[in-house]
Order: structure tokens, then C-alpha cells, then sequence
């Protein structure tokens, strides 16, 4: 699962392309599995205030974060939401995208998904057989 907060569309528009099970940050939402994260960069390499609640409420299942910023922002703040993430929760920076980014970052994001939740797919199978 890829929990996503979007603002103006881009990482929304990237979810949609990578096909795989997502849902989008609301003040609601309180995830029981664990989950990448997807955010976009806010203010001045800022995480996005609702990404930052949601973090609070679930970070201890984060698998790891991929974030969209914008590299005209500058090398020290480009996607610096992401490293501020990866940081505070001490799981890995998957993906830096630039705006809604290229093919290879889809792959990698892809590569990163799969090799994360095959364990929980595998026991979601022997789940299944044992029924
Ligand atoms: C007010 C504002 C501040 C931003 N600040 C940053 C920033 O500090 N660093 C960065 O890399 N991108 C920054 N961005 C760019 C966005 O993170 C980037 O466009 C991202 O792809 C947006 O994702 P979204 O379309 O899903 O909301 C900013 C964009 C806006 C509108």
C-alpha cells in the first residue's frame, strides 16, 4: 500500500501511473498494515503539515518514503521533505522525483514496492491455503 498526499497533482498523477493499491492522506485515515509513503515538498523544503499528522499517527509502519519536489527549488531543499522523513523515522529515502519525474523513477519505486511487501504477500498466501 502507498499512502500519498498530494497537493497539486503530480504525485497523485504518478500513483495513478504506477498502478499498485493506494490511498490518498486524509484526517481520518489510520493505516494497520504497513505502507510507503509518497509526499510532495512544501514551503522551504517543509513536510506538509497533514503528511507530518499522519506520520504521527502511523510512521511506525512506514516502510520507507518517496518524495516529488521541484529541483528549480535549489540541491539543498529539492524534495528535502523526503530526507526530513527518512530521517525523523529512520527508514530509507526510496525516491527523489522531480515534479512527476521520468521512467526510471517509476521502475525503482516499482523495484522498491515488490521487494517490500513480497514477504506480506507470501503470508497472505499460505494465509489463503490454510483456509
Ligand atoms: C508553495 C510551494 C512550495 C514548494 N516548496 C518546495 C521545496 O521547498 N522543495 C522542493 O523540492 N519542491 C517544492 N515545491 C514543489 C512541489 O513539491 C512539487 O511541485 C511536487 O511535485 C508537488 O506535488 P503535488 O503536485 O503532488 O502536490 C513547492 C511547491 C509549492 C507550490
Amino acid at each position: 500500500m502507498i499512502a500519498f498526499a498530494s497537493r497539486t497533482g503530480n504525485v497523485r498523477y504518478i500513483v495513478s501511473r504506477l498502478q499498485l493499491p493506494a490511498i490518498e492522506i486524509a484526517e481520518d485515515i489510520k493505516l494497520a498494515k504497513p505502507f510507503l509513503l509518497f509526499t510532495y515538498t512544501d514551503g522551504f523544503g517543509d513536510v506538509p503539515r497533514s503528511v507530518a499528522r499522519f506520520m504521527e499517527r502511523c510512521g511506525k509502519l512506514c516502510q520507507g518514503v518517496i518524495v516529488s519536489g521541484n529541483s528549480n527549488f535549489g540541491h539543498r531543499v529539492f524534495g528535502a521533505a523526503g530526507d526530513a522523513l527518512a530521517r525523523q523515522w529512520q527508514v530509507p529515502l526510496v525516491r527523489k522525483v522531480d515534479m512527476r519525474g521520468f521512467a526510471e523513477d517509476y521502475e525503482a519505486i516499482r523495484r522498491y514496492y515488490e521487494q517490500c511487501f513480497r514477504e506480506e504477500r507470501k503470508s497472505d498466501e499460505v494465509l489463503l491455503e490454510v483456509k
